[in-house]
């Protein structure tokens, strides 16, 4: 029996212990505040398992709400049922976005859920990556520095887990979301598949792009750079 990888190491630990290593401890509780609004707000990083029905109806929800149209546009359609099972995949992890007046202890209820991102980390193409599945927020949350504040959970956890890039899949046409991820310092992914050119000459588009961006400081870089010539050089 071989033994497991790193990366599956890592997808294995328990979540108290996942949390110990690679969550960024400082972003678990944050207040934002404004001239109108003075909010406290809770981030909770849970798995797949560990939400509760009543918090994967609403991430659920939030899904439906914000990109069934999307799907439904797109050539794949929009399948709740698909949607869901993909949703619950065992390695999912969870952060989950709340008030935090209204909940107290870690690991207590997240209700309602005003924003979540889900990812996993896995290997894309043969590179160890940090994968973010989804992001959504209640429409009442946006454009308040929340999503980028997600991302950079992703982000910090892909950089301790030490994995290349941080990647995610969006559709084309939700033109808000690309200039966010841009905004954030994403780029079209080099494995992001190209127009194809049918027998017939027509170029076929396809409606959605992957974006990544790079976790490994210029340093590392440049080190892994030098390890991959000389491995490649024999
Ligand atoms: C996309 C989404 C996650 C962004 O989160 P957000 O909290 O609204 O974004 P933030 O306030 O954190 O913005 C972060 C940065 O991106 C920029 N940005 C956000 N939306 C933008 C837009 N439509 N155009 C240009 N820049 C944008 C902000 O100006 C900000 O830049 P700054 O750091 O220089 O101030 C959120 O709007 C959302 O949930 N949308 C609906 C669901 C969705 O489309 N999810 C993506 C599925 S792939």
């Amino acid at each position: 029996m071989s033994l497991p990888s790193r990366l599956d190491a890592l997808k294995d630990l328990p979540l108290s212990t996942f949390r110990a290593k690679l969550w960024p401890h400082n972003d678990s509780c944050f207040k934002i505040s404004g001239p109108t609004d003075d909010e406290s707000w809770r981030l909770q990083l849970r798995t797949s398992e560990g939400l509760s029905d009543a918090e994967f109806t609403s991430c659920f929800s939030l899904v439906r709400e914000t990109s069934a149209a999307d799907y439904k546009a797109s050539p794949d359609g929009w399948h709740p049922v698909k949607k869901r099972k993909e949703m619950r995949l065992r390695d999912m992890r969870y952060i989950l976005l709340g008030r935090a007046s209204l909940r107290q202890p870690e690991g207590g209820p997240c209700l309602p859920v005003d924003g979540f991102l889900s990812f996993m980390l896995t290997w894309e193409d043969g590179i160890e990556v940090i994968y973010c599945y989804e992001i959504h927020l209640d429409e009442h949350v946006r454009g308040r520095g929340m999503g980028k504040r997600l991302m950079g959970c992703l982000e910090e956890v892909g950089r301790k887990a030490e994995v290349k890039k941080a990647m995610l899949t969006v559709f084309k046409k939700n033109k808000a979301a690309v200039k966010f991820y841009e905004r954030l310092g994403y780029g079209e992914d080099e494995f992001s598949p190209r127009p194809k050119k049918l027998r017939n000459g027509v170029v076929k588009e396809l409606d959605y792009l992957i974006m990544s961006k790079s976790l490994i400081s210029g340093t590392k870089n440049r080190e892994k750079e030098r390890q991959r010539k000389r491995k490649a050089a024999g």
